[in-house]
Formats: structure tokens, sequence, C-alpha cells
């Protein structure tokens, strides 16, 4: 079932002929003819949950803005900074018309008259492609004053980042769209309350606005009688890791797992077995070949101890240990906290040392209890959840793959003391092509 990728390599889809020709801006014009509060109810009945990271229901967001005479904003998180997704820069490099007809509708559900799209600065391509679309879109009438002859005025400003993790949080995306260094901000309040420039604003993903024409043109209802009660509709997947056709799958939510890792990505390299598999990026908790038969959904994946998180799926295969895997997820989240709060800066960097100390023999089993304990001391304690996106994956590795990693101790020590033992010390300057000889 394709939904949002239904054709989506048919040449000249970014032009806004193309897209016309398909029945684009129909939405649009379905859903100006409509009030917002019809527009929004659509919205509630299909279900969506958003598809950045956090699954919190759409139209529940939408219903909490405030009424009234006042400036509303929305941002389109086109961030995409999660390890392991790419399936933002697929849609707005092919289909950028379809995110700004979902913006379009969606700030006429909330009655928001300026909307942001917070594009990450590495995606020059897919930004550049957006600024022609939304050129199109304005001569054409979609954005400005008084669209389609409707009372909906609303202007669209696309903001490049400059390359942090951090600006993918939706307080540091604000602060950084407000010229100001990323920094996540305290909550409450919450951006629909007090947001950009401290007005309303709706925070949404790429993928979870470029839906919403979708739901318009099928009706909110039909929308939701795909994927699960409480998952509702299609999801964008990136697969990547080591299975043999990685790559972005439109999935109706709810598939089992094996689908998508094995049908459709291939699964893993011949002679190669599946050691574990994060289901939503890297700052999900990892997952074992024992749970390759879930169902791909939120809940199935929040009741097995993961998340679902932005969709991408990383597979870790037997010819990789957990402690290089642990090492390079550290690494990242320690370079990326922004160090505004205690736990994840010093968290995530002696998370880093801690490992550090497997790798160089130094390390005792007792470390891992060490290790895992701050975790659980990091976890619900940090400005923005930066700092569990590295504690949830770390703290499932060393309690999943315990055994491995007390083997890796013992045996990263055998090595250093065997080392040291056999220590090659230089006989002297007065006897260079005798070289150096082992000590024993
Ligand atoms: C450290 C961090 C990084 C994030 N990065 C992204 C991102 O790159 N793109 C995104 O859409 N959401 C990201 N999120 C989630 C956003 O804060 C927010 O929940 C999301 O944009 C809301 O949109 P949605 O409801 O449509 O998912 C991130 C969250 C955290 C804590």
């Amino acid at each position: 079932m394709k939904i949002l990728f239904d054709r989506i390599d048919e040449p000249g889809l970014n032009t806004l002929e193309v897209y016309e020709r398909r029945g684009g801006y129909q939405a649009l014009r379905k859903a100006l003819g409509m009030s917002p509060e019809e527009v929004l109810s659509e919205l509630m009945d299909s279900g969506i949950r958003g598809r950045g990271g956090a699954g919190f229901q759409m139209g529940r967001k939408i219903s909490f803005l405030p009424h009234g005479d006042m400036d509303k904003y929305l941002v389109c998180n086109a961030d995409e900074s999660e390890p392991g997704t790419f399936k933002d820069r697929e849609l707005m490099q092919k289909s950028p018309h379809m995110l700004i007809e979902g913006i379009l509708i969606a700030s006429y559900a909330g009655e928001i008259t300026r909307t942001y799209i917070y594009i990450r600065g590495e995606y020059d391509h897919q930004a550049n492609i957006l600024e022609a679309a939304i050129a199109e879109a304005r001569d054409a009438g979609y954005i400005g004053e008084k669209i389609l002859g409707s009372d909906h005025s609303v202007s669209l400003v696309l903001h490049r980042g400059a390359g942090a993790y951090i600006c993918g949080e939706e307080t540091g995306l604000l602060d950084s769209l407000e010229g100001k260094r990323g920094n996540p901000r305290l909550k409450p309040p919450f951006p629909a309350i007090e947001g950009l420039y401290h007005g309303p604003t709706l925070i949404n993903n790429v993928e979870t606005l470029a839906t919403v024409p979708h739901i318009i043109r099928m009706g909110g209802k039909a929308y939701a009688s795909l994927g699960t009660e409480t998952s509702t509709g299609t999801k964008l997947v990136s697969v990547s890791g080591d299975v043999q056709r990685p790559g972005n799958y439109e999935i109706e939510l709810g598939i089992p797992s094996r689908e998508i890792i094995y049908g459709l990505a291939g699964g893993p390299f011949p002679g190669h077995e599946i050691k574990f598999w994060f289901p939503g990026g890297s700052s999900a908790p990892v997952l074992t070949k024992d749970d390759l038969d879930l169902p791909y959904d939120f809940d199935s994946m929040a009741k097995a101890g993961s998340m679902l998180g932005s969709g991408a799926i990383i597979v870790v295969d037997d010819s990789h240990t957990v402690l290089e895997v642990a090492m390079k997820v550290a690494k990242f989240y320690a370079h990326e906290s922004c160090g505004k709060c205690v736990p994840c800066r010093e968290g995530t960097n002696w998370t880093v040392k801690m490992l550090e100390r497997i790798q160089a023999g130094e390390a005792t089993p007792m470390d891992l209890d060490i290790m895992a304990s701050v975790q659980e001391q990091i976890i619900g304690n940090c400005l923005c959840v930066l700092g569990d996106a590295m504690a949830m994956p770390i703290g499932s590795m060393v309690e999943k793959f315990r055994d491995e990693l007390e083997a890796e101790i013992e045996a990263a020590r055998e090595r250093v003391e065997g080392a040291e033992l056999h220590e090659v010390i230089p006989i002297g300057v007065a006897d260079e092509h005798a070289g150096p000889f082992p000590v024993h």
C-alpha cells in the first residue's frame, strides 16, 4: 500500500506542472471549502501520529493551539538528524509540493498565518528544490494573501540549519530559527502554547505534514482504516546497516518487522546472521533476532521495550561487536550534546570513557554495572531527550549483551597483559640494525 511513495519516481514530480497534473493541490482546495474545525476533525479522525520521533497525535497537537487574534506559527521539522533516518530527504527531493500542500492545509486547520521549513544545512540539494517549489506555489497563488480566494493568508519561509543534531529537537530548533545558539528549552510551556517568538507554534515532521493532503483527499476515517487501531496509516521506513537492499520503503503500520528487514531490505548478507537491530533510529533500545516477528507499529515496539521513533531500522549482523557499535553510538551523542544540562553533558562523555576503558583492557565486569547505572541516571533527568537517546540504546546493549561485553573485557585485559609481558624495548642507538627484541 503506497500513499506517500505512490509513483514517487515519476519524472518531473518536483515541478508544479506535474504535481498538479497528478491532482496536486486539490486537497488544499477541498480543505479551503471546509471550515478549519472540519479539517481538524478529519486529522483527528485519521489518528495520525507524528513521524519525527515521539509519535504524538498530530490532530491533538493542533487542538492545543489557542484560538484568537494572535500570530501563530507552523514549523516543519526537516532537520532529519537522527542517525539512520533518510526518508524526509527523499520526500522533499522528489515531491516538494506534497510537503508544501500539507503545510498549507495544516496552517488552515490551526488558523496559522506564518509557516517555516527548518531544513538541515547538509541538505543543500533538497533545499534548492524546495526553494524552487515554494516560488512556484507562491506564483500560483497557493501561498500569500487570501489564497485561492479564501480568507486564509499564509507565508512560507525556508530556513537552513547549520548541522547540529540538537536542532532537530523541537525547542532547540526554535532557538536556532530565532537566530540563537540551538539549545533546548525547559518544557512546559510546550511550543503549542509558547514556541517561536513566544507565539503558539505547531511543529511537525516532514513526513507527518506530507501525509496531510492524502488524509484530506481520502478522509480521516479511511486513512485510519489502514495500519492498526493505534498506529494508523502507512509509514516510511529507512532501512540501513547490514542488509542487502538498504533504502526507504513505505509500509502499512503493523506488518511483521521481519517482512521489512528480510522481505523488503533483503535480510543480512549470505553467511551472516542478524545480531541486533535498532527499530527507530540510533536512539531506540536495541531488539534482537527474537523480536523479528513483532508487528512494526508504535505500541508493539514500545511493549517490546523500544520505540518506533523516526522509523529508521538499523540492522547489525554478527560481523560486528557490541562494543564497536556502542562506541559509535556513545561518541555521536557525546559530540552532539549541547552541554546545557549536566546529566547529558557528563553522562555521554563518561560513557565514552568507560567504553574506552574496556577497549584499553582497563575495565572489570563491575564497570558494566557502573555503566548501566550511569544510563539509568541520565534517563528522564535531562532538559531534552538527547541524553536519553544515548542512554536507552547503551543501557539495552549492556543488558542484552552482557556476556559478550564481559568476554570483551576479559579478552582486552588478556591482550594488554600479554602485550606488557612481551613489551618491546629498543636496545639503544648504538646497535640500530639489531632492532628491538622482546623482553620476557
Ligand atoms: C535530540 C533530538 C533530535 C530530534 N531530531 C528530530 C529530527 O531531526 N526531525 C524530526 O522531525 N524530529 C526530531 N526530533 C523530534 C522533535 O523534537 C519533535 O518531536 C518532532 O519534530 C515533532 O514532529 P512530529 O510530531 O510530526 O513527529 C528530535 C528530538 C530530539 C530530542
